[in-house]
Formats: structure tokens, C-alpha cells, sequence
């Protein structure tokens, strides 16, 4: 592959297949050497700006960890920043990159990011926007390859269920569609993934060999699944209120052991990007879970705790796949 030097990370669409698989072997090697004790540092010196309107919790630690191992120094910018309020996204981006070597940006719009990668002359990285999640995907789908038996990505069968337009569901479409994945979504029709971009992800899988199946049918898209994932039904920055209409439809759409036996795969996992409403353990499961009447959302209590959870490897391999790209778009080439 060529060198990534100096590319943005803005999304998986950017990339090529070679380019994905390339970022995951340097993953891979970087979490390798970690555990042994043999890292190297090729980021010493740099200053790295992470700014968040949205809240988080393993982007930004994956960040900041990242950039620790690898010697460079970070800033975190979350609510206080002129950004947004008093000074332009364009300007903002013009300021840090005269002071920063690589920036990444987790808020709502993907034009924003896309902003701060035209004018700040830096590396951007997209840690979440409304209509992406591209570091997720590559986290993702390093933890398949751990828990696949040695089989290649091009060999797997992925099911999302849930909200099938959200920012991860789009990004794990376009990363199946490039590496090859027989990847399904089960969702009620009023969240199938736009349909443009399921045509792209068509014509992106007639080379590639991937599979992209969009029904309402569980039965249907889990059927010899690998892996089962889902995420939250309700994303950041959508109101409180979408719980009520959201709740009924996507009920047929959790993630409980029925569906897991459903795939016929005695050996299937389960895979969440995580925060995951898995119980009333927390101020907002608890607030919709009183009132619908259910005790675990998307995923229940007993799958996300099963052995069959790799939930917690995925959340892990967050901070090696960010580091490498970090490493390979910013690094002194090796
Ligand atoms: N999966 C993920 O992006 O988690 P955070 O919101 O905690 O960063
Ligand atoms: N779809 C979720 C992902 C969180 C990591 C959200 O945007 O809130």
C-alpha cells in the first residue's frame, strides 16, 4: 500500500479495501507490541487536539492512551471552546492548525469535520458525526478477525440490527461492503439506510464479493450469522421524545437469546459499539425502561453478559485501531 502520510480519516469511503486491511495489521502489530512490552514511539513530540460537542467515553480515552504510548501531547477541548458559539468551524480549524499536528472531531455535522480537514492544513480524524463512525468500524471488524478462527473478513456474516440509519450502522455498511462481508441489517423499513448509499455499498461489494441484505425480517438477516451487533436506538443529539415511537418498532429487533439461537450458530457473538442500555442501571435506561415497561433495550441483560459478549475486546481494540491511525497518517514514515 502507499503511504497514508498526511491523509484525513474523515471516512470509510475514502478508503480502499488495502488501505482498511493495512490499518488493521498495523493494529494489530501496535496492540502486539504493547502487551509485550515493545512499542516504539512514533508520534513523540506531536500535539494532538481532540474536540467534542458530543459526550464520550472510549473515543476519547482511546485518544488520549493512544497518544500517551506514543509520546505525544493532547488537549482535550470539550464544551468552552470559542467554536460554534463566537468563532466559525473554518477559523477555529485555521487557529489549531497552526498550533496542533493532528486534530480529531467528534459533534453532529460531518461537514464540520470535513471543514476542519479543508482548512487546517493537519490530519483529521472523525471520532462520530451524525451520519459516520468510521475508528468504530476499524475496532470493529479487528475484533472479528480475533474471534473469526483465523477466516478473513471476506469469510464472516454480520448482522446489525436496530436503527439501520444511524452513524454506525452506515459506517459498518461501507466497511463490509470494501472488505467483502456478507453483511445484513434487520430493521423496521422506517430505518432502512438510505437508499443511495445502499447502492453505492451494491456497486462497492461487485468487486469486493460482499453481500449487503436490508429487510425487516430478524429470521431472515440473522440466519448463519457470525456475529450479531447492535447499538443504542436512539443516538446523541436526538431528543428524548424519539423513545416513544422508536421503543415499540425496534422491540422486535432486540438482541435477546432467541435471536442469538436464531442464527443456527451454536458459536455466534455478540458484538456493541457500546454505551449499551442493557438493564435500568443507568438515568436514562432506567427513565425508559419504567416507562416501556422493559428491563434491558437493544441488547438484553443476559446475552450482553453471556460468554458469547465480546463487547469489552471490541471497546479495548478501540484505542489500538485509533492509534494506528494516528500512527500511519502522522508518524515519521518508518
Ligand atoms: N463507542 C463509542 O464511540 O463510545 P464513546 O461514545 O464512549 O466514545
Ligand atoms: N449511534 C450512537 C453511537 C455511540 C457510540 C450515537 O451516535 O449515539
Amino acid at each position: 500500500t502507499q503511504s497514508l502520510q498526511n491523509r484525513h480519516f474523515l471516512k470509510l469511503l475514502d478508503f480502499s479495501p488495502l488501505e482498511i486491511s493495512h490499518l488493521l495489521e498495523r493494529a494489530a502489530q501496535l496492540k502486539a507490541a504493547k502487551r509485550s512490552g515493545t512499542e516504539e514511539q512514533f508520534l513523540k513530540g506531536r500535539n494532538i487536539a481532540l474536540i467534542f460537542e458530543k459526550a464520550s467515553t472510549r473515543t476519547r480515552c482511546a485518544f488520549e492512551v493512544a497518544c500517551f504510548d506514543q509520546g505525544a501531547n493532547v488537549t482535550y477541548i470539550g464544551g468552552g471552546s470559542q467554536m460554534g458559539a463566537k468563532e466559525t468551524v473554518k477559523d477555529t480549524a485555521r487557529v489549531l492548525g497552526r498550533m496542533y499536528d493532528g486534530i480529531e472531531f467528534r459533534g453532529h455535522l460531518q461537514e464540520h469535520v470535513e471543514d476542519l480537514a479543508t482548512f487546517s492544513g493537519v490530519p483529521v480524524w472523525n471520532g462520530l458525526t451524525n451520519d459516520w463512525h468510521p475508528t468504530q468500524v476499524l475496532a470493529d471488524f479487528l475484533t472479528m478477525q480475533e474471534h473469526g478462527n483465523g477466516r478473513p473478513l471476506n469469510e464472516m456474516k454480520l448482522c446489525y440490527l436496530g436503527d439501520g440509519r444511524n452513524n454506525v450502522a452506515n459506517s459498518l455498511m461501507v466497511g463490509s461492503a470494501k472488505m467483502g462481508v456478507d453483511f445484513r441489517i434487520a430493521a423496521p423499513a422506517a430505518f432502512f439506510p438510505d437508499s443511495t448509499l445502499v447502492e453505492q455499498c451494491r456497486e462497492i461489494a461487485r468487486e469486493s464479493g460482499a453481500k449487503i441484505t436490508i429487510t425487516e425480517s430478524v429470521d431472515e438477516a440473522v440466519a448463519g450469522c457470525d456475529f450479531l451487533y447492535t447499538d443504542v436506538w436512539v443516538s446523541m443529539g436526538e431528543p428524548m421524545e424519539a423513545w416513544d415511537e422508536r421503543v415499540k418498532l425496534m422491540k422486535p429487533y432486540q438482541v435477546n437469546q432467541t435471536v442469538m439461537h436464531k442464527t443456527g450458530n451454536a458459536n455466534v457473538r455478540f458484538l456493541h459499539c457500546l454505551p449499551a442500555f442493557h438493564n435500568d442501571d443507568t438515568v436514562i435506561g432506567k427513565e425508559v425502561a419504567d416507562k416501556f415497561g422493559m428491563n434491558g433495550l437493544e441488547v438484553t441483560e443476559d446475552v450482553f453478559e453471556s460468554d458469547a459478549s465480546i463487547v469489552f475486546d471490541q471497546a479495548e481494540n478501540r484505542m489500538h485501531t485509533i492509534k494506528a491511525v494516528m500512527v500511519e497518517t502522522l508518524g515519521k514514515s518508518r
